[in-house]
């Protein structure tokens, strides 16, 4: 799978022969910035948490960073770059055409919604369609999963504290079993530290408090044991 890289916005002279001696320049990435809102109380926090977990098991998503600003706590998705890779974002029209350029990631894609509770990803991929050098798939938009999967964070509290949800994934059920388990095996193989590491912070993120933190850490744990994920994946995501 390809790397990916981001669209420079803007590229300052170089910093002075005292300041840098290896040429460095100060530059602007472009990004798309989101903040919490009504209707997406627990955004910021959900988006940036979804892409280090996703971090943590290889899989590809744009790079996310926490931004301050007076107004409150905001996220923001590099924007990845098509100078060297046309990209399409995945959409309903060519889901088919990219599970079939792209079974290992859309299957690894599926099983990490379900365990964040992710029923958003069509719309939310942007992927090579076989017509360039090198393969990519990203995920843009890990928004709405954890405590954000519902309108509200109790319900999408109770939706995550029940092992049968999400039962559904917009991908549907095509995926070859091989490709789900090894991101299975993946995900139950996290310590319990490297989960709380992802998900809790010293501080609030946007409106998202400590112990709510630390409550979506122990679900993801919860979710993770006892093959309570592994048998979601063969329900949802694997064929009849
Ligand atoms: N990191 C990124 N790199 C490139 N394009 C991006 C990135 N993040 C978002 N976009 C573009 O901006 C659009 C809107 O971003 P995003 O999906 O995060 O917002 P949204 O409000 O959740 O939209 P939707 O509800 O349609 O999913 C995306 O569909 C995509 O075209
Ligand atoms: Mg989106």
């Amino acid at each position: 799978m390809g790397f990916l890289t981001y669209n420079l916005k803007w590229r300052n002279e170089k910093l002075s022969s005292e300041e840098s001696s290896t040429g460095a320049c100060y530059g602007d990435l472009e990004a798309v910035v989101k903040r919490d809102t009504p209707d997406a109380p627990a955004q910021v926090y959900c988006e940036y948490v979804a892409a280090r977990l996703a971090a943590l098991l290889g899989i590809n998503v744009a790079v996310g960073v926490l931004v301050p600003h007076a107004t409150g706590l905001m996220h923001a998705s590099l924007s990845i770059s098509q100078v060297a890779n046309p990209l399409e974002i995945v959409d309903f029209e060519n889901l088919k055409e990219f599970i079939s350029h792209h079974p290992v990631e859309a299957a690894r894609l599926a099983v990490f919604d379900l365990w964040i509770g992710n029923a958003d990803r069509v719309g939310n991929v942007l992927a090579s369609m076989g017509k360039t050098v090198d393969d990519v798939v990203a995920g843009i938009d890990n928004g709405a999963c954890l405590l954000n999967t519902e309108s509200t964070k109790e319900e999408s509290l109770k939706l995550l504290r029940n092992e049968n949800e999400p039962n559904y994934h917009l991908f549907g059920q095509v995926h070859p079993w091989l490709f789900c388990e090894e991101l299975i095996e993946r995900i139950e193989s996290l310590p319990d530290l490297s989960i709380n590491d992802a998900c809790i912070f010293n501080d609030t993120v946007g409106s998202v408090m400590l112990p709510e933190q630390a409550e979506i850490a122990e679900i993801l744990k919860w979710r993770r044991d006892k093959s309570r994920l592994r048998k979601l994946v063969k329900d949802v995501l694997i064929p009849e």
